[in-house]
C-alpha cells in the first residue's frame, strides 16, 4: 500500500505541481457549469480544491494522507481562501447528513476498487440535483505502459464501470485515451487515462 503522507512528506513542491488538473480546469471553463460549492475527493496537497476555491467555490476536501492535507491548509492561507480540510479515509469516511455540493470531482484516487466505488457513490449521493461528479484517473490499459501510475490494474478506471454505476447520470463525457499530462515530477507525458463527467438528473428527471 501507498505511503502517502511519506510521499508528500519528501516533496519540497506540490507532489502533482502547483497548477490544478486540466480536466477539472476544462469542466469548470464550460457555459453550462455553475457549481458554487465543490466536494474533492482525494484533493491531497489541494491543488485542485483550492483552485477551485479561488475561484469563488464553497469547497469541502478530504484526503486520506494528513501530511498532504496541513500542506494543502498552507496553501490555501497562502493564496487567502478558506476551504474546509478534513484528513480520513474514504473506506469509511462520509459527509453529514443533508450536505449537499454542486460538484464533486475524484481525481487520481487509485486504491482498491472497494474504496474507488465507495467513493464514487458518496460523491453521486452528496450531489444536488442537476449537480456534476468529475471523475479521472488513469485508465486500466496504463498498467502495462511505462512511467507514472499503479501497475495493479484493479488499482485503476474503467469508464464502462463508472457508467454502469451511476445509469440514472447524464453523461457530459465519458472518455478513455491517451493525453499528455503535465503534473509535477510524477505525472508527465502520455498516459492513458479515463475522463468521466456527468450530472445527477434533477429531482423531476428522476421520478420519470
Ligand atoms: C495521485 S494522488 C492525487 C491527489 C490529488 N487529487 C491531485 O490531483 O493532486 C492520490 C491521493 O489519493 C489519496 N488517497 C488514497 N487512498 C485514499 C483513501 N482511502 N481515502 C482518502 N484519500 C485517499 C492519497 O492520499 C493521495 O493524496
Amino acid at each position: 500500500m501507498t505511503d502517502w503522507d511519506a510521499k508528500y512528506a519528501a516533496a519540497a513542491a506540490g507532489l502533482f505541481g502547483e497548477e490544478p488538473n486540466e480536466f477539472v480546469r476544462e469542466i469548470v471553463a464550460r457555459s453550462d457549469f455553475h457549481a458554487r460549492s465543490a466536494l474533492c475527493l482525494a484533493d491531497g496537497d489541494g491543488r485542485n480544491g483550492n483552485w477551485l476555491a479561488r475561484q469563488g467555490l464553497a469547497v469541502l476536501a478530504v484526503d486520506l494522507s494528513k501530511v498532504a492535507t496541513d500542506k494543502a491548509r498552507e496553501r490555501d492561507a497562502a493564496s487567502g481562501v478558506t476551504v474546509e480540510r478534513i484528513a480520513a479515509d474514504l473506506k469509511d469516511w462520509a459527509p453529514a447528513p443533508g450536505r449537499h455540493w454542486d460538484a464533486a470531482f475524484i481525481i487520481s484516487l487509485h486504491c482498491e476498487p472497494s474504496v474507488r466505488t465507495r467513493a464514487i457513490r458518496i460523491a453521486a449521493a452528496a450531489l444536488a440535483p442537476g449537480g456534476w461528479l468529475v471523475i479521472e484517473g488513469f485508465a486500466k490499459a496504463q498498467a502495462v505502459r511505462d512511467g507514472t501510475g499503479p501497475d495493479d490494474p484493479s488499482l485503476l478506471y474503467d469508464v464502462t464501470e463508472i457508467q454502469g454505476a451511476l445509469p440514472e447520470f447524464e453523461i457530459v463525457e465519458a472518455f478513455t485515451g491517451i493525453t499528455c499530462l503535465d503534473e509535477g515530477k510524477r505525472h508527465r507525458g502520455e498516459a492513458e487515462v479515463v475522463r468521466f463527467a456527468a450530472r445527477k438528473p434533477m429531482e423531476d428527471d428522476a421520478r420519470n
